[in-house]
C-alpha cells in the first residue's frame, strides 16, 4: 500500500503574484502609472492594511515593533527557535514604480501563502517583515525600520525624525498603529536565524546578459550630504555684477566641480544633487540662500571617505563672497553577506536549472542593516531596461513568479534546518 503524503509540495502561482503587485499598486497610485506612497501615509497605512488582511486570511499572525516594522508571521513547529524573515519595504519614492520594495514584501506573502496552501508546517517560523521608511524621502535616514532593528539603542533618535510639515517619526508611527488596529508589540531586535530579501535589480544587468536570478554579494556604501549656500538677497532689476552674492551660481559652480572631483574612469562611483532649493524662490530675486542634496555611493568605503572629506574644501574656493556648510546626514558602508544565504540561493537557482549571476548590489536595501545582525542575502530579478525609481518601471510576471519559487526553495531549506 503506498502511504500519500499528508500535504502537496508548495507552489508559487505566478497569476495570484501579478495580481497582488496590482492590488498593492492601488494605493498611492500616481498618474503615470507608477505609485506615491510615502512612508506611514494614509497610502502606506491602506498598502498595510491589505497585507494584513491577505495574511490573516492564511493564519498568519501579526506584529509590530515599535518603528512601525510589521510582522506577518506563519508558525514553525519548534517555536524555541529563532524565526527566518524575508521582506522589503511598502513606501516608495515620490514618483516611483509599482515593484521597488512592493516585490520583496508581496513574493513574502506569495511564499507564505504556498506553503500555507500545501499544508507544510516548517520546523522554524517564517515571518514576511514590511520595513518602515526604507526609502529615505520623506524622513531622513533611509532603510530606518531595519537600521533601529539591527540597533536598537538609535530608537529615540530615529522617533524624534521629522518631515517637512514637522511631524516625527514617533508620531506617524502611533497614528498607523491606532489605524491598524493596535497589533500586538513586538520588540525591536528580537533574535532572527536568517533574512533573505526579494527585489527587482534596479539595473539593467541581468536582462542584459539574460540570466535571471542574481544572487546578491553585499550592497555598495553610501554618504549623503546637505550643503547650504548663503548669499545675500537683492533686487534682480538693479544689482550690478559686483554687489551680487547670488547663492544658486556659487551652488551651480560647487555641483559641477564636486561631480569632477569625484569623477572615475571606471564609472563606478555614484553622484546625484537629487534636491536643490532656492530661496526665496522669485524671479526678481538675487537668490539668497541655496541648500542641496549630495547621494554619493561607492563599493570602496577609502574611497568613500577620501573623497567626500574634501567636499567643503572643494567648495569654499567657489562660493564667490557667499558662505557655504557641508553636513554630512547619512552613511552606510558597503557591506557584503557571509556566505550562507547567496549560497543557498545559488543551490536553488542551479537546482531549477535557471540563469543566475553574481552581483553587487548599487542601490541600497534594508539587508545591508540586517546583514549586521544575522545572515543576510538578496535575490534579484530583472527590470525592465533596469528603469526603476521612476514610474514606469517594470517586471514581467514571469520572471518576479521565478524569483518567487526560488524565495520559496531557500526559505523551505532554511526552515527546517
Ligand atoms: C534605495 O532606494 C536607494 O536609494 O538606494
Ligand atoms: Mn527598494
Ligand atoms: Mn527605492
Amino acid at each position: 500500500m503506498t502511504v500519500l503524503p499528508n500535504f502537496m509540495s508548495a507552489t508559487v502561482d505566478e497569476q495570484r503574484l501579478a495580481r497582488s503587485h496590482d492590488d498593492l499598486a492601488a494605493f498611492g497610485r500616481a498618474s503615470r502609472g507608477g505609485v506615491n506612497r510615502p512612508a506611514l501615509s494614509d497610502a502606506d497605512i491602506a498598502a498595510r492594511q491589505y497585507l494584513i488582511e491577505r495574511a490573516t486570511a492564511i493564519g498568519c499572525s501579526i506584529t509590530i515593533d515599535p518603528l512601525g516594522n510589521l510582522f506577518m508571521s506563519l508558525a514553525g513547529r519548534d517555536r524555541s527557535l529563532a524565526p527566518v524573515l524575508t521582506g522589503s519595504h511598502t513606501d516608495t519614492q515620490p514618483s516611483g514604480g509599482r515593484f521597488d520594495g512592493a516585490y520583496g514584501v508581496l513574493a513574502g506573502l506569495e511564499v507564505l501563502t504556498a506553503i500555507q496552501h500545501a499544508g507544510i508546517r516548517t520546523r522554524r517560523t517564517i515571518e514576511t517583515v514590511v520595513w518602515t521608511n526604507e526609502e529615505g524621502y520623506r524622513f531622513a535616514p533611509g532603510c530606518m525600520g531595519s537600521l533601529a532593528f539591527a540597533y536598537p539603542a538609535e530608537r529615540e533618535r530615529l522617533l524624534a525624525a521629522t518631515d517637512s510639515m514637522d511631524m516625527t517619526v514617533g508620531e506617524a508611527v502611533a497614528r498607523m498603529r491606532r489605524a491598524l488596529s493596535d497589533p500586538p508589540e513586538r520588540p525591536l531586535g528580537f533574535p532572527v536565524s536568517v533574512f533573505v530579501e526579494a527585489h527587482i535589480e534596479q539595473g539593467p544587468i541581468l536582462e542584459q546578459t539574460g540570466n535571471k536570478i542574481g544572487v546578491v554579494t553585499g550592497i555598495q556604501g553610501k554618504k549623503r550630504f546637505e550643503v547650504t549656500v548663503i548669499g545675500e538677497e537683492a533686487h534682480a532689476g538693479t544689482t550690478p555684477r559686483a554687489r551680487r552674492c547670488d547663492a544658486l551660481l556659487a551652488a551651480a559652480r560647487m555641483v559641477t566641480a564636486l561631480e569632477r572631483w569625484i569623477w572615475d574612469a571606471e564609472d563606478v562611483a555614484r553622484f546625484t544633487v537629487g534636491q536643490f532649493e532656492v530661496q526665496p524662490g522669485s524671479h526678481a530675486v538675487v537668490p539668497g540662500k541655496v541648500i542641496f542634496s549630495i547621494d554619493f555611493r561607492h563599493p570602496d568605503r577609502i574611497f568613500l571617505e577620501e573623497k567626500s572629506s574634501r567636499f567643503l574644501e572643494i567648495c569654499e574656493p567657489l562660493a564667490g563672497g557667499c558662505t557655504v556648510s557641508v553636513h554630512e546626514i547619512g552613511f552606510t558602508p558597503p557591506i557584503a553577506f557571509a556566505e550562507q544565504v547567496p549560497q543557498a540561493v545559488q543551490r536553488a537557482a542551479e537546482r531549477r536549472c535557471i540563469p543566475w549571476m553574481p552581483l553587487l548590489s548599487g542601490a541600497g536595501h534594508d539587508a545591508q542593516h540586517l546583514a549586521t545582525v544575522c545572515p543576510t542575502g538578496m535575490i534579484f530579478v530583472p527590470c525592465e531596461k533596469g528603469v526603476s525609481h521612476n514610474e514606469a518601471e517594470n517586471a514581467t510576471s514571469s520572471d518576479l513568479a521565478t524569483g518567487a519559487r526560488v524565495l520559496l526553495d531557500v526559505l523551505l531549506d532554511i526552515a527546517n534546518s
